[in-house]
Order: structure tokens, then sequence, then C-alpha cells
């Protein structure tokens, strides 16, 4: 088979070499790609290729699938999900993996999510839409004013505002409804009670009927150890987590996503992709933050170290609606990605710093290290975003997999390099 692979991030470089390891993958393709993506090799010896397409080219992608003949193509971030990549490749008669636009509403739209979430019982937090900055304040005030604001619509994941009182919630309001901080997508906003509790971070896989389950990560979201600083797009992950059981996770699951399926039939909504709900472990149970329509960056990283099934098998029976008789098979060890981030991330960082050390890191055992924002230069590889590296590895238990990375991010180093030296601490 020949497969595209879309994206340029941790996320699409764990795609593509878990992609890259299985026998039915004949050419390799990334749109962009990284540098990372451009040094795997396929089972046959042919090394992946990068064009360079942006995400959201939608038409050039598509040209691009026939031109190269390619068997199915693999979307990996939100962007191009949200815009109809999968029902424009579907009209060209082309096979692609993951949500179309009618099913990445979840994520496309808070509003959509909460409703259907209400609708069909899956558990949630209290919370009110709102197209009127006046009604939103009040319903906000109703709350006590401790809630969270989101802008109903994608907003590079920064359309969350968490507010502690009655006057950080008008001010998060305003910001989004009268400010437009994020455009368009702050016409609405959904507000929901501030739930207290441990954040998990769930995977299923989905063909339209079936949804399985991953095992359980956990993500960490704020750029300084112990939670401090601002909200990033990850800083490191590590799976399992200790904070479910299997039966807990197994009920939890059970109480999301029996009612999601139910409701998509109801809707006539046709989920094929990965299902990320993002839930808040609380005294009264899982309740689901938010959803999102694709893998997560960095869970995939770790996911995809633990998954011993071949991938193309498993995404080819979600396009297909066959997973019901697949298995996910799944190492019995421990992964710990660390991620590390350009000085200043998440604001404004500088490109280009050459990164040293990327060999000996990958010569350690059990380690793997995933490109984000690198480029190539002519022979270095360089610096080319905010978050640069995942490097992950996996151990016989957390402890064993959290020194494993922490040794191969010693070895790496570039002009200003950021991580969290805490990725997985939280589980001891
Ligand atoms: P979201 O994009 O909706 O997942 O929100 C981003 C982050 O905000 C989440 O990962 C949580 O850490 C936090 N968050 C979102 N909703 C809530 C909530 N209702 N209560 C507490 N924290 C929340
Ligand atoms: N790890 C957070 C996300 O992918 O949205």
């Amino acid at each position: 088979m020949k497969l595209l692979v879309i994206g340029s991030g941790g996320r699409e470089h764990a795609l593509v070499w878990k992609l890259a390891q299985s026998p039915h993958v004949t050419e390799l393709w990334c749109a962009p790609g990284n540098a990372g993506m451009a040094g795997e090799d396929l089972r046959n010896g042919k090394k992946v290729l990068c064009v360079d397409l942006a995400a959201d080219a939608l038409a050039a992608l598509v040209a691009c699938a026939q031109v190269n003949k390619i068997d199915l193509t693999v979307v990996g971030p939100d962007n191009p999900l949200a815009l109809g990549i999968v029902d424009l490749f579907q009209q060209n008669r082309l096979r692609i993996w993951g949500p179309n636009q009618k099913a990445a509403q979840f994520e496309a739209s808070k509003a959509f999510s909460q409703r259907f979430m209400e609708k069909y019982g899956i558990p949630t937090a209290r919370a009110g839409t709102f197209s009127e900055a006046k009604l939103a304040k009040g319903f906000a005030a109703a709350l006590g004013g401790r809630c969270v604001v989101k802008a109903d619509g994608l907003a590079l994941g920064k359309g969350v505002l968490i507010c502690a009182n009655q006057a950080e919630a008008e001010q998060a309001v305003d910001e989004i409804m009268i400010g437009k901080a994020f455009g368009a997508a702050g016409a609405r906003v959904v507000i929901q009670e501030y739930l207290e509790g441990i954040e998990v971070s769930l995977h299923a896989l989905c063909d339209g009927k079936t949804a399985k389950i991953f095992p359980t990560s956990q993500d960490h979201k704020r750029a300084l150890d112990g939670d401090l600083g601002l909200n990033t797009g990850g800083m490191g992950t590590y799976s399992p987590t200790p904070f479910l059981t299997d039966a807990q996770l197994a009920r939890t699951a059970k109480s999301i996503l029996d009612p999601f399926l139910r409701g998509c039939v109801a809707e006539g909504i046709d989920y094929r992709g990965i299902l990320y709900p993002g839930i808040m472990l609380t005294p009264e149970g899982a309740k689901v933050l938010e959803f999102n329509a694709r893998f997560g960056d960095p869970e995939t990283q770790v996911y995809l170290t633990r998954l011993e099934s071949d991938l193309v098998e498993l995404l080819d029976a979600s396009v297909s609606g066959n997973l019901g008789t697949a298995e996910l098979k799944w190492s019995p060890q421990a992964s710990v990605c660390v991620v590390m981030a350009s000085g200043g991330y998440p604001g404004s960082y500088v490109k280009g710093k050459p990164i040293l050390g990327l060999d000996q890191a990958a010569m350690l055992p059990m380690v793997k290290v995933f490109h984000a924002g690198t480029a190539r230069a002519g022979e270095q590889i360089v610096t080319n975003g905010g978050r640069v590296l995942g490097v992950t590895a996996l151990g016989q238990d957390l402890k064993a997999a959290q020194a494993a990375a922490y040794a191969a991010v010693e070895k790496i180093h570039f002009d200003g390099a950021q991580f969290r030296r805490d990725i997985a601490a939280k589980a001891m």
C-alpha cells in the first residue's frame, strides 16, 4: 500500500514511524512532514518522502494523492478535518482515514459537543452556550463566577479561559465575544462550571459502529514544572496512568462511548477516526471536558510506542467499518514522552537553532526521539517550531521509562532548549 500522512508535528512523526513498520506499506509520503519523518525507512528499505504541501492545502493534497496513486491518506491535525478534507477526498474516490466534516464538529464546535453530550447523557460539566455577552455573564454569575469560558470554534488550542471569579469571567466573555480575541471562533461561547480533579486523556478508535478504547494517558499542558506557567499544546505525556484501574477505565469508557455511538446513529453522524475525550476525574466520577476528533499530541507518542498491533491494519479497519473483530494489543511496558521546546514557547521564540546530540540519544536502548518543529539545513537539523522534539522511552514501569527518557534528553542540546523535569512525576 502507498500511504500519505498529513501534518508536520510530533504526532505525525509517531504515526509515520509506526506505519513504516508495517509490511503492508510500500511507499510512505508526508505532507509537509519534518526532518524526523524524512529520516524514517520502510521495511522494504525505501525512505519516507516529504512533499512541501501545507496540511490545509486541500486541493493540492487531493492532486498529490491522485498523482502518486496513494491507497490510504492518514490525517493528523484538526484543521484539515474541520475544513472537510475527508469529504473532499471521498468525493474524488480517494481512501482517507479520519472523521468527515460533520463528525469533526465534535472538535470544531464546543457548542455542538456540549449539546450532544447533554442530549445523549454523556457525563460532562454543567454548561450553557451563548451568543450574547450579557446572557453569558449572567450564567457565569449563576455559577458563582468560578467557571471556564470557551470560544465555540477552533482557536489553536488557546480559546479556553479559566476564571476564578465573576470579574475574570466578565473579562473573558468581553475578550472573546467583543474583543474577538479568537476571531469568528468566539461568536458563541460555552461556559462550563469549573471542575476540580485529575485530568486524563482517553482515545478510542472508531469505525462508525464500534469504538475501541486505548489505555489511559496523561498530558502536561502547562509550560513549567508543577503545572505552573502558560497553557501549551502539551509538554509531555505518559501511559498508563495510575489514576484509573482497568475496571474503572472500562466503566468510564462505556459511560462515554455507548451514548456517543447511540447519539451518532440518531444524528446521522458516521464517526470513523480517533475520538479523544479530555476527561476530569471528579469525586462524582469522570466527566468529559471536551472532545477532540484526532490523535492527541504528545499522547500519540506514548500510545504508538506501546502499540503492538499493525497500525495500517487498524486504520484500514476503521475506514472500512471492520473494527469489531480487530484486536488492539498493547505492550505492558510504560511509556514517557518529554517535549523539548524552543526558549520562549508558548510565546514567541527564535527558529533555526542547530540541534546536537540526536545520534547519541538514538543509540540509547528503548528510546525514540520524535521530531515536531525541526527542519534540515544542509548537514544540520535545526529547530523550526515551538515544540521541537518528543523524547520518548519505554520502561518496565513508569519510573524506568521516565529515567530512560530524561537520560536521552540529557544527550540533546540546542540553544534555549526548555523542557519540564517532572513529566510522569504525578504518577509516582
Ligand atoms: P479544552 O480545550 O476544552 O480541553 O480545555 C483546555 C484545558 O482547560 C483542559 O485541558 C483543562 O485543563 C481546562 N479545562 C477545560 N474545561 C474545564 C472545566 N470545566 N473545569 C476545569 N478545567 C477545565
Ligand atoms: N495533548 C493535547 C492535544 O493534543 O490537544
